[in-house]
């Protein structure tokens, strides 16, 4: 079977890593998409231990080239439907379009539905505005006349962790503080810190990723409606996942000027069974220009005027120099506060696009 993966942009490389790291086989990398193939059986696990990625998709049928209503038409009818739902679920189609011939939304929603209820009759086949666990997704994916039919098997995007109830002023996406996690090469028996932590999400998701747990242990997923794999199957998956969990003494540093995240923050570390781990103070970053440190540090700074920092200039001077004191220190910070370049020596420096969202912010690190 193919898979495809949404990523959010900028760390597809990531998501492929990870894809390989299991023996899949990969097909294609594009932009926030990740092609690959493997047994149908391994799809729970695709979903259990989605760290980066978003969504995954079955594809169900693609062809290149598709510049009108009838080819199109032929395509969705083409698909042996019955093979993947029980009747009676409602379906949601969405469509996404680009640089194609192609575009219109309606249009294609429409014709889907009349290419299906040809195919199997389903008189009573609803389709549905909303998106709830009730619904089963189609995605009708066209870029460059190229159209590819999926079905997405996780339900709601894995970005969204399920012990984030709480969060703050610009938390950072679950599965971005995980990419960040990864890129920073943190060695987990050494020290990790994060001086500006919010609500946690680095912290945590380093915990989750030195820990080996798998972060959608406790969510159903879309697969679990459709008629592809059996019950045990989807069990045995998670219980696998489970015995992968080890234990170790993690030695992580969280501190945040705002006493007010501590509560939130605990919350949330609380629900992911890690507040013991993680040692929180409250704390202005500038404490760490009198002292030394060593080790690995990731972090999210401010950098939005809604935060209220009068000065963020002054802030990221003292990050700078933060970092050149500690020479020692492996650190990286993601921000979309563009005149930190100003600030700093280009060439002492390397940086990394990244999105949180659609917001486009850089991952700095000093050489
Ligand atoms: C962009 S947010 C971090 C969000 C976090 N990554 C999350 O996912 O929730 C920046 C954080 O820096 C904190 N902060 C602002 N000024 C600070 C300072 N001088 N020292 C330490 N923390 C500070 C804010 O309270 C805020 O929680």
């Amino acid at each position: 079977m193919k898979f495809v993966l949404s990523t959010i942009a900028g760390v597809e490389s990531i998501a492929k890593k990870e894809i390989e790291r299991q023996w899949w086989k990969i097909e294609e990398v594009t932009d926030r998409l990740v092609t690959f193939s493997w047994w149908i059986e391994l799809m729970p696990r695709i979903n259990l231990w989605s760290r980066v990625w978003n969504k995954l998709y079955l594809l169900l049928e693609e062809q290149n080239n598709v510049g009108d209503f009838d080819t199109l038409f032929n395509l969705i009818y083409s698909i042996n439907w019955k093979k993947y739902f029980k009747k009676d679920y409602p379906i949601l189609v969405k469509t996404s379009s680009t640089r194609s011939t192609l575009f219109s939304a309606r249009t294609i929603q429409s014709l889907w539905k009349k290419a299906i209820v040809k195919k199997v009759v389903w008189e009573d086949s609803i389709m549905k505005e909303d998106f709830n666990l009730e619904n089963l997704e189609i995605l009708i994916l066209i870029i460059d006349n190229r159209v590819r039919i999926l079905l997405n098997t996780s339900w709601n995007a894995l970005h969204m962790r399920w012990y984030r109830i709480q969060a703050w002023e610009a938390p950072i996406k679950e599965s971005l503080a995980a990419a960040m996690v990864f890129l920073s090469d943190w060695k987990f028996r050494e020290p990790l810190y994060d001086p500006f932590c919010g609500s946690w999400t680095i912290v945590i998701e380093a915990l989750m990723i030195a820990k080996n747990i798998a972060p959608w242990l406790k969510r159903a997923f879309a697969y679990e409606k459709l008629w592809l794999i059996d019950w045990e199957t989807s069990e045995n998956e998670r219980i696998l996942a489970r015995s992968k969990t080890f234990d170790w003494e993690y030695i992580i540093f969280a501190s945040d000027i705002d006493s007010k995240m501590i509560e939130l923050a605990k919350e949330n570390a609380i629900r992911a069974w890690l507040a013991w781990q993680i040692n929180f103070e409250i704390k202005d970053f500038k404490q760490y220009l009198d002292m030394e440190i060593h080790w690995t540090l990731v972090s999210n700074p401010p950098y939005w005027e809604r935060l209220k920092n009068e000065n963020l200039k002054s802030m990221y001077n003292n990050i700078d120099k933060i970092f050149r004191i500690n020479s020692k220190l492996s650190w990286w910070i993601i921000s979309n506060f563009m005149e930190f370049d100003s600030l700093i020596k280009a060439e002492d420096y390397k940086k990394r696009k990244l999105y949180n969202g659609w917001e486009k912010c850089y991952f700095w690190r000093r050489k």
